[in-house]
């Protein structure tokens, strides 16, 4: 299983946003988290397609879009032309998942499945064998810089449980609240795939994503 760090450009400075993503880029982050928000599904609202067809440009990270926007199904193909290479839905944001993921597949990209925190893991029991990766959302989605709920690590080892019993070898990525004090009992609970936002860009990028790849680079 591989074991990857995917910076959330949430909490970047978006006036050298180049810039940033680059320093991620150079000392290890493979992939490149970037959350829509459409004022709906979540209270606020962040950046859009024109900002992830101007960044696939500058930088050769998987642009991994985390879609917080209610009937996502919308925009699947409006994704795959501004450059994502995953797109995860949230399981509660749409009225038919499988009908979107069948969409996300057939725009060759992978697919992702999120959760919200008060949402039953049983609920995305049935879509891990048509999924590429589950996103287990730790805390409420919407904003960066939230405290990691605990119970989290409870329902990342179900989900991991649910697809070993399936023989599934799925990414598990895990969203918010993660540092460097407690990323790594998120790890030994069963994910795979890291998003970090504050930890990476509050500070040093450069620094902080090396220290994040210190700790990855125990598990590969
Ligand atoms: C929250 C977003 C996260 C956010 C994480 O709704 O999905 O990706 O950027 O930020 P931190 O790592 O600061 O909790
Ligand atoms: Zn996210």
């Amino acid at each position: 299983m591989k074991y990857v760090l995917a910076p959330s450009i949430l909490s970047a400075d978006f006036k050298v946003l180049g810039e940033q993503m680059r320093l991620t880029e150079e000392n290890g982050a493979e992939y490149l988290h970037f959350d829509v928000m459409d004022g709906m599904f979540v209270p606020s609202i962040s950046f859009g397609l024109p900002v992830l067809a101007s960044i696939r440009e500058a930088t050769r990270q998987i642009k991994d879009v985390h879609l917080m926007i209610q009937d996502p199904v919308r925009y699947v193909e409006a994704f795959k032309e501004a450059g994502a290479d995953f797109l995860t839905i949230h399981l509660e944001a749409c009225q038919d998942p499988a009908a979107v993921i069948h969409k996300i597949h057939e725009c060759k990209m992978k697919a992702g499945l999120s959760i919200c925190p008060e949402t039953d893991v049983r609920e995305a029991e049935g879509f891990l064998d048509q999924i590429d990766m589950f996103l287990m959302m730790s805390v409420h989605p919407g904003f960066g810089g939230q405290k990691f709920i605990p119970e989290s690590l409870d329902r990342i080892r179900a989900v991991r449980k649910m697809a070993e019993e399936r023989g599934l070898d799925l990414d598990i990525e895990v969203d918010g609240g993660i540092y460097l004090t407690n990323v790594e009992e998120v790890l030994d609970a069963g994910a795979n795939v890291i998003v970090a936002g504050s930890a990476v860009f509050n500070g040093d990028p450069s620094q902080n994503t090396k220290k994040f790849m210190e700790i990855l680079s125990h598990y590969e």
